[in-house]
């Protein structure tokens, strides 16, 4: 017997339904923003990856040579593949630029609750607009989808902080532009590891201040609201306006949105990828046990990096559907869907003929139909009619055929009605606006 690869999944139906529900979601929610679906290949040169994504990423590439001796790798997420095809079409694209998209992403990770080798993201970015409302847009996005599924304030949180606060308090702090990714390297790993071995980090970083810079740092991760984050800001040094301005409009922001409740300032977030310059946040169950359920940010210069030429400020989020359906789950959310068709043709042996073309009549006008595909009676017929949940049965024997007519039966109420063939699709629209045939029809 073969399985599925360590971190990979089989969707049966049900669990596909499941998938197809949250992608549905995304894709009205997504329309409602005035966002368009786009896609990418699945497989890319490796070296899109390199040095834009991060040491974390590189490090779960699934990576190989193929036949053509071309290094490549299968996606682990979409921001650099859509970074190179909007450079790429940077001038003839109307801005700003406002994408979404559903797809398969694969990160070599050690398999465990909510991680896994192959996973579904939700991607939505805008790129060319520098303004504080586009980020305040994304993460009002991610709230009406995450409120679309069920959850409420009670049930996620999402954690807002800002990577250029924490390069203007680590100037500060006399941190060199050389520390810097190390320090923030550390500073993301802060929740993960033990304090000693955050120490040891920064101490590699910058030699002999480990001890110091992770004082300072605990103290700024404790800033929970915008009061003290704007203290801060000033005690830190002059050039101070413009930080504390761009915060307040972004407070300011997602009170206009409606969505205050949901947003916590916290700098305890940095995000493990390497492109970020802005504000960056994750969104996590309430209880904040658990890993992410959606990560963002703004990254204005990996348009830069990737094309050289074409200069565009981004920003964007994804949300991943293992931790996000675990998350449903555990809050009984988890749709059910009743996959049964809304006819089930019975008809004797010698109507089947006449019986597989109203069925397809039927099938042209949107009712999903099935029939027994063995010979059977009518008694295994009306059986695996009522197994596979269908409404109603059309029923075709000798006396309808000579007739030219055909029954609908009603299998929940068995009100049944007779209509002419010719006229059996518009009594289908009419019982499927009416609901049901009364038993004494
Ligand atoms: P990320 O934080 O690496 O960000 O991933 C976003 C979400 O994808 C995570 O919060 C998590 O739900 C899910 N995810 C990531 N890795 C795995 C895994 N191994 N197994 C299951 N789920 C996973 C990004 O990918 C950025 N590119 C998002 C972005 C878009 N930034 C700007 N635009």
């Amino acid at each position: 017997m073969f399985e599925t690869l360590p971190g990979f999944r089989d969707f049966p139906p049900e669990q596909c339904a499941q998938r197809n529900h949250f992608f549905q979601v995304c894709r009205t929610i997504a329309r409602a923003y005035d966002f368009k679906e786009f896609d990418a290949p699945i497989l890319e040169p490796l070296d899109l990856y390199v040095e834009k994504s991060g040491q974390e990423i590189i490090g779960q590439l699934f990576h190989f040579e193929d036949k053509g001796e071309r290094k490549v790798a299968l996606r682990p997420e979409m921001t650099p593949s859509l970074a190179r095809m909007v450079a790429a079409k940077a001038h003839s694209l109307p801005k700003p630029i406002k994408w979404f998209n559903l797809g398969e992403h694969f990160r070599y990770e050690r398999p465990q609750k909510g991680r896994g080798r192959s996973f579904y993201q939700f991607n939505a970015d805008l790129l060319g607009e520098s303004d504080t409302r586009s980020d305040a847009e994304l993460i009002s996005l991610l709230v009406a989808i995450l409120e679309t599924l069920g959850l409420t304030q009670n049930d996620f949180r999402i954690r807002l902080s800002d990577r250029s606060t924490w390069i203007f308090f680590l100037d500060q702090l006399g941190v060199s532009k050389h520390a810097r990714p190390a320090v923030l390297d550390a500073i993301d790993k802060s929740e993960r590891r033990s304090p000693e071995d955050i120490e040891k980090s920064l101490d590699t970083a910058v030699p002999s201040r480990g001890k110091e810079l992770l004082t300072e740092i605990r103290e700024i991760k404790e800033i929970k609201d915008f009061t003290h984050l704007a203290k801060r800001i000033e005690k830190a040094g002059e050039d101070h306006l413009q930080l504390t301005q761009k915060w307040k409009q972004m407070m300011d922001l997602i009170d206009a949105h409606g969505i205050g409740s949901y947003v916590s300032i916290d700098l305890s977030i940095v995000r493990g990828l390497a492109y970020y310059t802005g504000f960056v946040y994750e969104a996590f169950e309430a209880s904040g046990t658990g890993r992410a359920l959606a990560g963002g940010g703004r990254y204005d210069h990996l348009l830069k990096k990737l094309s050289g030429n074409v200069d565009m400020p981004a920003c964007g989020f994804a949300i991943g559907d293992m931790t996000l359906s675990d998350c449903l789950a555990s809050k009984g959310l988890t749709p059910r869907y009743v996959m049964a068709p809304d006819l089930f043709l019975i008809a004797a042996e010698e109507q089947k003929k006449r019986g597989i073309s109203l069925v397809s009549v039927a099938r042209k006008g949107g009712f999903s139909t099935s029939y027994s595909l063995k010979k059977a009676g009518f008694g295994k017929q009306f059986k695996e009619a009522g197994k596979s949940g269908a409404r109603y049965a059309l029923i075709l024997g000798e006396e309808e055929e000579k007739s030219g007519k055909i029954k609908i039966k009603d299998l929940r109420t068995s009100g049944e009605v007779s209509v002419l063939q010719t006229s059996l699709l518009s009594k289908l629209q009419e019982l499927d606006s009416v609901g049901a045939i009364n038993s004494s029809a």
